[in-house]
């Protein structure tokens, strides 16, 4: 049995394999409310065939969003369509999880295909204003970019709050496993990253005060988070610049994350300001995740340009990492999960599409016995 396609169970919640798809925003919803567009398009994944499907960032705040686009879960009037759709997934055999987020300094900015910049004056859209960012340190994220507000005490524990708030909501919608965005340059990153966090106090500096504000974050949300369901760490396993956070840290962060009852660390890259030293190739960010599974002693989640069925089995095969996360590809192809268990020779030997939806298998699995016959009529 190729292992991609054994089922894992993580805490009590059993996933039918071990494919993901990747959290992925829309900059699509209207006032934080996800919409029919967000129904169909995870609900393509679920019927496509995946093991975990993640909503989207999820703004714990409405200023821990990117955009006016981004989804929040900050008022029950979001809860809505994410019942709709957690509803959905699960009635297709597939795990749901969500990504609770706050942008920090990234936050206030267009639509990637409005401008992708901050909110400016010059660019706004009617009704939809700046709005004051926070960060670990008041520097801006680049040229041009809001400067945020350095956080103090009274900030950190409306984050925490916002958190917790949102994990209860997520809760209340059904969702099965919840992630904590960490990674990318966003709030909780920006304390990890000697890039962004320039403090003096006891939450900058050496690793264990960076750790201390996002760690606090981590608690709030796994002591909450009911113990039979996974929760899962979005990481920037490096920033990937010179000067800033290495793997060695985040092992180091990941074992504490683990001390917490984290459950998987998810293992992407960058997202500071700065000449890149990392270059993308395929499978580029698998590395980490082995490097990070092995030194910590937790599964690891790897992410990153990994297109192909071979190459996603090899990973967990190889034992570099537990999950298998597409984001891109999964959009170029929704069904990749099927086609990727027929083509690792993982489908039903009788008929190939009878774990497929009926409401699809029924008829392609016939499709494909015509066409069997009739290739077996053209050789002859
Ligand atoms: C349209 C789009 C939206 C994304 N949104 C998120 C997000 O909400 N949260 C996150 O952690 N990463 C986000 N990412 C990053 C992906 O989850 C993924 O880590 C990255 O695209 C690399 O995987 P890929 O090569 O399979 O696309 C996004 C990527 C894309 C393409």
């Amino acid at each position: 049995m190729s292992k991609l396609f054994e089922p894992i169970k993580v805490r009590e919640v059993e996933i039918r394999n071990r494919t993901v798809v990747s959290p992925m925003c829309m900059y699509s919803a209207e006032g934080g409310k996800l919409t029919d567009f967000h129904l169909v398009h995870l609900g393509r994944f679920a019927l496509g065939g995946a093991g975990l499907i993640f909503v989207e960032a999820t703004g714990v705040s409405p200023e821990g969003r990117i955009t006016h686009g981004d989804s929040g879960l900050y008022n029950d009037e979001q809860m809505e369509p994410l019942k709709k759709i957690v509803a959905f997934v699960k009635s297709q055999g597939a795990t749901i999880g969500i990504q609770l987020a706050h942008a920090g300094r990234k936050a206030s900015c267009q639509r990637p295909w409005e401008g992708d910049g901050p909110i400016t004056k010059d660019n706004m859209k009617a009704g939809e204003e700046a709005w004051q960012t926070y960060s670990s340190s008041a520097i801006p994220w680049g040229e041009n970019w809001h400067t945020p507000k350095e956080m103090d005490e009274k900030d950190m524990e409306k984050v925490r709050q916002d958190f917790l708030a949102a994990a209860k909501r997520a809760l209340a919608c059904g969702f099965d496993i919840l992630e904590m965005h960490n990674a990318h340059g966003y709030l909780l990153q920006s304390f990890l990253s000697p890039i962004a966090n320039h403090r003096k106090d006891q939450y900058g500096g050496s690793l264990e005060n960076r750790m201390r504000f996002p760690l606090s974050v981590a608690k709030v949300l796994r002591d909450f988070w009911p113990q039979d369901k996974p929760m899962f760490v979005r990481i920037s396993s490096v920033d990937g610049i010179e000067g800033g956070f290495t793997i060695e840290e985040a092992v180091e962060y990941a074992k504490e994350l683990k001390k917490l009852g984290v459950d998987v660390i998810d293992c992407s890259s960058g997202g500071q300001p700065g000449k890149m030293q990392l270059r993308t190739a395929l499978g580029y960010q698998v590395p980490f995740a082995r490097e990070i599974k092995h030194g910590a002693g937790i599964k690891t989640m790897a992410v990153g340009m990994i297109v192909d069925a071979h190459q996603a089995n090899e990973i967990v095969t190889s034992d570099s990492a537990d999950f298998v996360a597409l984001a891109r590809e999964a959009l170029n192809s929704p069904d990749w999960f099927f086609h990727a268990e027929q083509e690792l020779g993982q489908a039903p030997q009788e008929d190939p599409y009878s774990d497929w939806p009926p409401q699809y298998g029924f008829w392609l699995g016939k499709r494909k016995h015509t066409l069997d016959r009739l290739n077996a009529a053209a050789v002859k």
